[in-house]
Parts: structure tokens; sequence; C-alpha cells
């Protein structure tokens, strides 16, 4: 595990400033004070791919005009993030590099935080990259697997190491891409990058690819789903980590889309301390499971004992809390979001205001 967190250190942060707002962090955290570490960003809902797989085609698809997140707001949501602790922000989509200001982007984020961006590769070059290193980035998560071997360019990414942007390939992680999987575990060992693994949500996907994932999981190599430096088995979505959308609502994953707030309407530090408390309570290996025996072999492998009161519901794909608790405390959200909402609930023929059927 200690060699995990240190090849997870080393590969993620690029200056001493880095350096000391990460240690701090970390020591707050384990003292059990509350604290905002990592930010995910979506700051465009634009895509020039369409995978079938996609969490977030609902987001995408049911915004006739998707805006970008204008980059003075990307500078005041990270400003108030980093009072509260902010150590990561991952720049994600819809596609990050369809936006000709990303650079502007990535220079509005504090620069003592560490900035790491998600992308299918497809619009990359090596300009482009070496104008993200000069706005600040510090690592570039390159999608991986059966939906972007086109795109994957590993000259690009070699590249990146070069110029001191540290590469992570992110994957997913279900049976069918466990070749791809052991690709990137190969290429990363050759060329010094790590391979980041997403939990699948349940969409047009099927589960977690459990033999391999608790085989690798613990790899120096891997980086977590979420926070790379923890080395915690919990998942930090609601308390140590948040997702805001490109207008505004705040979630607790990128993989559920349940709003929690909205930061044209709130102080984030307000939305985060109510997300906190609700979500602090409750103990979980990943909030996305929906599978009871799953949550029992994750609990096992884990050595925890996480309640099965947390198991999400597959009522709506988009967000597995739908008919749990911890629906509590949700919001409608933003215009775009009553947008999604109503696609949503017209795709499950049932009445917009009408929840998803009772719970488990
Ligand atoms: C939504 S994409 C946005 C960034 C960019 N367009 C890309 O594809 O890299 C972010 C990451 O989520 C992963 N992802 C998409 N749908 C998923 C799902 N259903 N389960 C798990 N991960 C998923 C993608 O493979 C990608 O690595
Ligand atoms: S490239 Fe990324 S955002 Fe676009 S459809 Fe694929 S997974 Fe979704």
């Amino acid at each position: 595990m200690l060699r995990k967190a240190l090849k997870q250190f080393q590969l993620g942060v690029k200056s001493p400033r880095q350096a000391a707002r990460v240690l701090a962090s970390e020591a707050k955290m384990r003292a059990g004070i509350r604290t905002l570490r990592s930010l995910e960003l979506a700051v465009t809902w634009i895509c020039n791919l369409d995978c079938e797989f996609c969490y977030a085609e609902d987001l995408m698809k049911a915004q006739q005009k998707p805006p970008h997140m204008p980059v003075d707001e990307v500078a005041r949501v990270t400003r108030e993030a980093h009072e509260l602790g902010l150590i990561h922000v991952n720049v994600t989509g819809g596609e990050p590099m369809v936006r000709k200001d990303i650079y502007d982007v990535v220079d509005a984020i504090p620069k003592d935080v560490v900035v790491s961006l998600v992308t299918n590769s497809t619009l990359l070059t090596e300009e482009k990259i070496d104008r993200l290193k000069e706005a600040g980035l510090s690592t570039i998560q390159m999608s991986y697997g059966s939906y972007y071997l086109k795109s994957f360019k590993r000259d690009l990414a070699r590249y990146c190491v070069e110029k001191g942007i540290s590469v992570t390939l992110s994957v997913v992680n279900i049976e069918s891409e466990r070749e791809n999987i052991q690709n990137a575990f190969a290429m990363a060992e050759e060329d010094d990058f790590s391979v980041l693994f997403n939990y699948p949500m349940i969409y047009n996907n099927v589960g977690l690819d459990s033999e391999y994932y608790w085989k690798m999981r613990y790899h120096p190599r891997c980086r977590e789903d979420n926070l790379f430096w923890s080395g915690k088995d919990r998942c930090p979505a609601g308390t140590h980590k948040l997702y805001v959308t490109n207008d505004g609502d705040v979630m607790t994953c990128d993989r559920i889309h349940a709003i929690y707030g909205n930061v044209h309407e709130e102080p984030l530090s307000v939305i985060h301390k109510r997300m906190y408390d609700q979500f602090i309570k409750h103990k979980s290996f990943c909030l996305l499971e929906t599978c009871d025996k799953q949550w029992e072999e994750n609990n096992k492998r884990s050595g925890r004992n996480y309640s099965k009161e947390l198991v999400g519901t597959n009522h709506d794909p988009f967000n597995v809390f739908e008919g749990t608790k911890l629906m509590e405390g949700t919001v409608p959200g933003s215009t775009l979001a009553q947008q999604m909402h109503k696609a949503r609930a017209a795709a499950a023929n049932r009445p917009e205001n009408q929840p998803a059927p009772a719970s488990r």
C-alpha cells in the first residue's frame, strides 16, 4: 500500500507547493476534519464521439444548446473549493478538448492544485500538449479501451511524459475490456504511465470484472477511480470529492446524476457542508454498486463491513440513488438539469415529477 501511495504521489504532484498541500490535506482527512479534496468539473457537454456506454449521455443529449462552463466560473468555483481544502481538479465533459479556450480553463485553476484532464485523445497534438503544460496541467487521462483504440496514440502519450505531464490510461473495468486493460498495464510499466480504474456504471454495460479488478487494484501503477493518494477503501464521493456540471449543478459523482445544489444559487461551502454531513454517515466501497452479491464481495475483499442498506437501485441507470434514502437533500437543479429529468422521465414512460418506483 505504501509503494502505491508513493508511486501515485510521485506521478501526480509536480511542485513543492502542491506536495505540501496534498500532505496537509491527507493529515486533515485522516484526523476526521471536514475537507474537500477533489473536484470534477464538466466544462462542456459537447463531444465529438458517441460511445454507446457513456455515462454522460443523459446530460449531453438533454441539452439542446449545451453551454461551456465560462472560464471566470471555473476560476470562481475552484477558488471557493480552494478555501475548502482543494488539492485536485479533474477537467472533464463531454470532450474538454473541443474547447478552443481549454488552456484558459486550465490556467484559471489555482497553481498549487493538481490538475488533470480526461480526453478521448482524438483532438490531441504535440502543440496542444505544449500549451496544456504551459497552462499548468499535471496529468492527462487518456481514455483507453475498445472505443478509444483508434484515437489513442502511444507516441503522443510518450510525448506528454517527456514534457513533464504524467499519463494515466483511463479504463472501464468490465470483462470484455480485460485484454485492453492488461495491455494498458504493460504500457504503463514500459512508459511510466499509470492506469485509472473506472468502476462501471451499469448503462449499456455489464457489471464489474471483479476478479481482475481485485487482482490489480493495489498495484502501484493502478490509480484509484477518484483520489489517487488516499489509499482508502472508502468512496470519497459526496464527502471529499464533488462533481460540478457545466451549469453549476453539484452531484456526488460523475456517474450518479442526483443534484444536491447549484453553485449559482449558494456558496460551494454551504453545499459541501450539507452533502458532507449526509454522506459521511454512509460508508461505501463504491456508491455506484447496485448488486448485493458484488457489494458483499467488495466488503470481503477490502476487509470492510459496509452496510448493504446503501446498495443502489436499477430504477434509473443514471441515478442509482433513485428509491434510496440518499435522495434526501436533492434539489431539482438548473434548467438544464430539469430538461434532463424530463427526457429521462419520458424515456422511462412516467410522469416528470413522479419519482422512480419505490425502493428495495
Ligand atoms: C465521460 S468521459 C469524458 C471525457 C472524454 N470525452 C473521454 O471519453 O475521455 C470520462 C471517462 O468516463 C469513462 N466512462 C464513460 N462511461 C462510463 C461508464 N458507463 N462506466 C464507467 N466509466 C465510464 C470514459 O471511458 C472516460 O474515461
Ligand atoms: S468520448 Fe467521452 S464524453 Fe464522448 S461519448 Fe465517449 S465517453 Fe462520452
